[in-house]
C-alpha cells in the first residue's frame, strides 16, 4: 500500500524538515504551499491557503497522487500565518486572513481528503505552545492556535472507529523563518528566546519532524497534545 505524507507549508522550516524525514522513510510526499519545497523528490502543489478556492483545489489535486481507497496518508496541517496584533487593535481583515490559513484551510483540506484515507492514516495538527496559553502581541495567532486544538479534538471524536488517528504537536521556539520574522530579524532577541528552556537553545526543525513522524506511527496518542519545547522556562 502506498504511504503518502501531505504536508502544508513544506516549503520551509518545520514543514521542509518533516518532508525530508517522511521521504527518507519511503513515503510519497506532497507539499501544499505558495513556494516549492527545497527537498528534492517532493511533489509540489502551489496554493495560497489564504483563499478557500486555493485550499479546495490543492486538496483536490492531491487526490490525483493517491490510489483511491488504498493509501495510508499522514495529513500534516503545518502552514500558519503569524501576525503581530493585540486584542485592542486587531482589524477584522487581519483576523480573517489568519483564520483563513490557520483554521478554514485546515477544514477544507480535511473535508476533501478524509474520504481517501485508509485505516492507519493520521491527521496531525502543528499547533504551538500558544495553543494552550497566551502571550501579548500575538492575538490572532493565539486565537487561531486555540481553534486548531478544538479542531483536533473534534476530529478525534468524529473519526472514532475509522482507524484514523489525530494529535496536535506543539513546538516551542524553533529556529525557522517564522520566528526570525516575528522577532524582526533581531539576532540578540533570537538568542534570548533560545535561552528560555532547560537546554538553552532553540528547537531544531528536524527535532519537531521526528516527533511528527513518531506521532504518525503511534495511534495510541489519538486525541492528545504533544509538547516539544525542550522544557520551556515559564516567566
Ligand atoms: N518556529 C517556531 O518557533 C514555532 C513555534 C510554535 C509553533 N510553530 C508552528 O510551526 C508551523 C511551521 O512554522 P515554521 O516555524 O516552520 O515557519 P516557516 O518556516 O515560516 O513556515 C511556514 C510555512 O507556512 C506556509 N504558509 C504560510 N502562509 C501560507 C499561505 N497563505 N498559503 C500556503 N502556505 C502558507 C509557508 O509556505 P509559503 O510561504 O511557501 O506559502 C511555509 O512553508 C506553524 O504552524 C507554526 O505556527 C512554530
Amino acid at each position: 500500500m502506498q504511504k503518502t505524507a501531505i504536508i502544508t507549508g513544506a516549503s520551509s522550516g518545520i514543514g521542509a524538515a518533516t518532508a525530508a524525514t517522511f521521504l527518507g522513510n519511503g513515503f510519497v510526499v506532497i507539499n501544499i504551499a505558495r513556494r516549492p519545497s527545497p527537498v528534492e523528490g517532493v511533489i509540489n502543489i502551489a496554493a495560497d491557503l489564504g483563499s478557500d478556492d486555493g485550499a479546495e483545489e490543492a486538496a483536490g489535486a492531491c487526490r490525483s497522487h493517491i490510489p483511491e481507497g488504498a493509501s495510508q496518508i499522514s495529513l500534516i496541517h503545518n502552514a500558519s500565518l503569524m501576525l503581530k496584533d493585540s486584542a485592542s487593535t486587531c482589524e477584522t481583515q487581519a483576523l480573517q486572513r489568519t483564520l483563513s490559513v490557520n483554521v478554514l484551510a485546515v477544514n477544507t483540506i480535511n473535508r476533501v481528503l478524509i474520504g481517501a484515507m485508509a485505516p492507519g492514516s493520521s491527521i496531525i495538527y502543528v499547533g504551538s505552545t500558544l495553543s494552550e496559553k497566551a502571550v501579548a502581541g500575538a492575538y490572532s495567532y493565539v486565537l487561531s492556535k486555540h481553534a486548531q486544538l478544538g479542531q483536533m479534538r473534534a476530529t478525534c471524536q468524529d473519526l472514532s472507529g475509522s482507524g484514523i488517528h489525530t494529535a496536535m504537536v506543539c513546538p516551542g521556539f524553533t529556529d525557522t523563518e517564522m520566528l526570525r520574522q516575528h522577532l524582526g530579524g533581531d539576532a540578540a532577541l533570537m538568542h534570548d528566546i533560545g535561552s528560555q528552556n532547560s537546554f538553552g537553545r532553540l528547537v531544531k526543525p528536524e527535532e519537531i519532524a521526528g516527533v511528527i513522524t513518531w506521532v504518525h506511527a503511534s495511534p495510541v496518542v489519538n486525541g492528545t497534545v504533544v509538547h516539544a519545547n525542550l522544557g520551556q522556562t515559564e516567566r
